[in-house]
């Protein structure tokens, strides 16, 4: 951080050298991005945390195809150039996996033990999805538009199929025609690599990271509601009809902030100023608000914005914390608002299940003197 000479001030980044991901599962590629490490707006490409069900793909761009058919008037298959050609937009948007957080629930759950970094921010560049439905001729009584990945494999979630499958979301039409939601090829300005999905894949700003399919060869336009093994068996979470359980998809990203630094565990001097920081994102609203409690909930503390609002991309922040005299163990949290003044949770809603873990999450810290765990 940057207070120059002032000696006061703790310089937390200091012991580390260079940066890397760390693996939850070697194969399939599940890879976390180190979140405390994370000091740019964008994170770096090489640092993005990776999500795979399946064995990365090899695709090419010379023989590259989307295909975009179903309840449209004229089916098309579009080559890498045919898309490279087309108006592009770019922008910056955090992919959140529903999984993130994971670790944090008690008692454990089962998938992936994802700590704080199955998130991450970039910017990326491609066709705006509704640009291509419009040249395909989208159908007036479509209702979802259906992406297909072209990994395939027999996934670990009981009860899977017998046979294996492609990876397959569905977005509900109102969704898929905001001038958000783009069929991507390019990532912090260059080419996507080949575990976030080269050549083409798409993103959904503000959804969880399941809706933006990688490897993505075919779209395609349904006029009854999909309900693929992804959206039903795995990233769904329970709600009621008329009273009644049903399982829904997952969708919106729900308002979040993270503790960066401190780490969990941490030693920290007394009587300090030790720059707190952290992110925090939203689904289809801004944060407008972070605090930060040093003492486990019992008081907060405005934190202040790094980065302006920007719909769909995380805003850093952070806070001066005076560390305390007397050695001991300290609950730090954070907690977001957003711009209908609705709070973060402080619970992880049971609903929800193995996913949406956005409660604020405790940064248990030691400050020196105290005996550590
Ligand atoms: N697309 C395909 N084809 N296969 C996948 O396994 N994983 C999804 C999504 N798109 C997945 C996919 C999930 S669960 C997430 S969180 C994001 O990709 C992760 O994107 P990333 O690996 O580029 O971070």
């Amino acid at each position: 951080m940057m207070h120059g000479s002032d000696k006061r001030y703790l310089d937390n980044t200091a012991p580390f050298f260079s940066a890397g991901l760390i693996i939850r599962q070697k194969e399939p590629k599940n890879l976390e991005a180190p979140f405390d490490r994370i000091d740019s707006y964008l994170t770096p490409t090489e640092l993005f945390y990776i999500r795979s069900h399946f064995p990365t793909p090899k695709l090419d761009r010379a023989s590259y195809q989307l295909r975009i058919d179903g309840a449209v008037s004229h089916p098309l298959t579009l080559s890498y150039e045919d898309l490279r050609n087309m108006r592009s937009e770019t922008r910056v948007a955090t992919l959140e996996c529903a999984g993130n957080g994971r670790v944090f629930l008690v008692p454990q759950v089962q998938g992936a033990q994802w700590e704080l970094g199955a998130v991450s921010n970039a910017e990326w560049t491609g066709v705006p999805l509704r640009a291509l439905l419009e040249r395909a001729g989208l159908a007036e009584d479509a209702c979802e538009i259906v992406f297909e990945g072209a990994d395939r494999g027999i996934p670990k979630e009981e009860p899977h199929p017998p046979d294996p499958i492609s990876y397959v979301w569905s977005l509900p039409l109102a969704k898929a025609l905001q001038p958000e939601v783009l069929v991507a090829y390019a990532m912090n300005g260059r080419d996507l690599a080949p575990d976030h999905g080269f050549p083409v894949r798409a993103i959904v700003p503000g959804h969880y990271g399941m809706a933006s399919v990688k490897w993505l060869t075919r779209i395609e336009a349904v006029r009854e509601p999909f309900h693929g093994y992804w959206q039903t068996t795995d990233y769904a979470y329970w709600s009621s009809s008329d009273g009644k359980p049903v399982r829904r998809a997952l969708g919106e990203m729900q308002l979040k902030s993270q503790i960066a630094r401190p780490r969990v565990y941490e030693t920290v001097a007394p009587n300090r100023i030790y720059t707190v920081c952290g992110a925090a994102w939203a689904g289809d609203t801004d944060v407008t608000e972070v605090a930060v409690s040093t003492d486990g909930g019992q008081t907060w503390a405005e934190a202040e914005f790094l980065d302006p609002v920007r719909r769909h991309a995380w805003r850093r922040w952070k806070f001066d914390w005076l560390t305390p005299k007397k050695p001991g163990q300290y609950t730090l949290l954070a907690r977001a608002k957003d711009a209908d003044s609705m709070l973060q949770p402080d619970e992880h809603d049971r609903n929800y299940g193995v996913y949406v873990i956005n409660h604020s999450l405790p940064i248990e810290v030691f400050i020196e003197g105290s005996e550590g765990p």
